[in-house]
């Protein structure tokens, strides 16, 4: 794969107990780019932003960041190198405020990085809530809240697990928004969704996984052609 890739995956395998749930997976994340992980429940999406973030351990195959092997460095060493995540159920400090929450996050992030906590409320449009406790926010401030949380940390790769489940449309709107504008800074993102609507409105490549296995790498236009994938989705033969 080429260099130009912040991140790459290659052959990675996960497995628990006798479960396979990563097969040989292999793909790259250029600076600035959108790509989406897409696949059926239980494909291996959550997975392989686990084992990215650092949270898991891959059991073979390697990963780097910055040409650098990462696939053996814990979580908290990964957010000072700049990756972070957001989670598919927000892990936010629920009795602490929602710049409390930010101003902990910070701590976490690259060393001497400096943090502009109004700014970055003011990004993910909390800036009215600043001194609420976060556990009083609604479904959508929450999942901000959590984004907010892993920019705190500057991060150059950010992975992002379905954060669009349960908005409504003005709500996907504000974070398909939020996220073209991340990525145009320079973030490369990794976006996990099961919606493929709000999905092409922030990129058309795409990644999608099927029992742990990689099944397509392109376009989503040509992935919801692809037999395999559409095998995969809503089951029949490839
Ligand atoms: N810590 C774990 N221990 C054992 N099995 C696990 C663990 N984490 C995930 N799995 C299994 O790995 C498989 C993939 O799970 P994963 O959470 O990555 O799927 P997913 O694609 O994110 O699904 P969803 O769309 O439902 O979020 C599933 O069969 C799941 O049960
Ligand atoms: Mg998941």
């Amino acid at each position: 794969m080429s260099s130009e890739f912040l991140l790459q995956l290659q052959g990675v395998n996960k497995r628990f107990g006798g479960h396979v749930v990563l097969n040989d997976v292999s793909f790259g994340v250029a600076p600035g780019e959108i790509v989406g992980l897409v696949g059926p429940n239980g494909s291996g999406k959550t997975t392989t932003i686990n084992v990215i973030s650092g949270l898991y351990r891959t059991d073979s195959g390697h990963i780097t960041f910055n040409g650098q092997p990462v696939h053996h460095v814990p979580m908290h060493k990964l957010a000072h190198l700049g990756i972070n995540r957001t989670f598919q159920v927000p892990k936010t400090f629920r009795d602490m405020t929602v710049r409390e929450n930010i101003e902990v996050a910070a701590h976490f992030g690259q060393p001497g990085h400096a943090v502009d906590v109004r700014g970055i409320l003011r990004e993910i449009d909390l800036e009215t809530q600043a001194d609420k406790l976060a556990g009083s926010l609604t479904v959508n401030q929450q999942k901000l809240l959590d984004l907010g949380r892993a920019l705190a940390t500057g991060p150059k790769l950010l992975l992002v697990d379905e954060i669009g489940a349960g908005l409504n449309p003005a709500e996907l709107g504000g974070i398909a928004d939020l996220l073209r504008r991340l990525a145009q800074r320079g973030i490369a993102l990794i976006v996990v969704e099961h919606l493929m609507a709000f999905l092409g409105s922030i990129t058309s490549r795409v990644i999608v996984l099927g029992a742990g296995r990689m099944l397509f790498e392109g376009s989503l236009d040509a992935a919801s052609r692809h037999p395999e994938v559409v095998a995969a989705f809503f089951g029949g033969e490839a």
